[in-house]
């Protein structure tokens, strides 16, 4: 027993946090590793304090992203526009309702994917977000998709497609649209923001063939 104490004792202060017995079987758990959760939770109380740039000081409230953690596959819009900066979550406006349609008609709800944008608080009149604004508020993106390690990423229009791509900053949609793309290891594909769709249904089947090709590559259907 006392040799078990030691041991214990010793892996503690090795850095392992429980040590759990389970049918004859031992778990260790190091609190040393980081938990991804963990560090998400983080930093969105970070990002929800944040002033790094103007639109801090129009903001209602900051919109970090939410939905599954440990999903394959996550959406990146452009920006809050004004029901999402009312109600601190992404896409909950119209275009939001369009796009959770979209993703239910595939048999995918909303929580079971990530949804977060290039910029984290709305516009004023939800003009287009400002170069340096984007560049403020970027690495909360990056931060975000290291954590979550998602498959594949479906960029909602041309301002997350050019940020993420790195793209010169007259890339058009359409011709960039449902072309595979590589960001290390994680499969980015571009297409129509669905604000845009509402303007435009002609261009529903295209994006419906990008959400497809994006729902596949990460496992959702076949
Ligand atoms: N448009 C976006 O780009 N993001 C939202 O969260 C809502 C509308
Ligand atoms: Fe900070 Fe981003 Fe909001 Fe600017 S947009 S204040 S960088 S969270």
């Amino acid at each position: 027993m006392d040799e078990l104490q030691r041991f214990l004792k010793f892996l503690e202060f090795i850095g392992y946090d429980e040590v759990k017995v389970d049918r004859g079987v031992t778990m260790v758990k190091n609190r040393k590793e980081s938990n991804p959760i963990e560090e998400l939770e983080k930093l969105k109380e970070e990002v929800l304090k944040c002033c790094k740039c103007r639109l801090c000081k129009t903001r209602t409230n900051v919109v970090f992203g939410e939905g599954d953690l440990t999903t394959n596959l996550m959406f990146v819009g452009e920006a809050p526009g004004e029901q999402e900066d009312l109600q601190g979550r992404p896409f909950v406006g119209r275009a939001g309702q369009l796009l959770t349609r979209f993703l239910n008609l595939y048999g995918v709800s909303r929580d079971k994917v990530y949804i977060t944008n290039i910029v984290k608080c709305r516009p004023p009149n939800n003009r287009n977000p400002a170069p340096d604004e984007i560049q403020a508020c970027y690495p909360y993106l990056e931060k975000q998709i290291e954590f979550i390690k998602p498959k594949v990423i479906l960029c909602l229009g041309a301002f997350a497609a050019r940020t993420i791509l790195n793209l010169p900053e007259k890339t058009s949609i359409s011709k960039i649209r449902g072309k595979e793309q590589k960001l290390g290891n994680v499969i980015v594909i571009p297409t129509f923001h669905p604000a845009y769709l509402l303007r435009n249904r002609k261009g529903e089947p295209e994006f419906q063939k990008d959400l497809e090709l994006a729902l596949r590559l990460a496992g959702f259907i076949k």
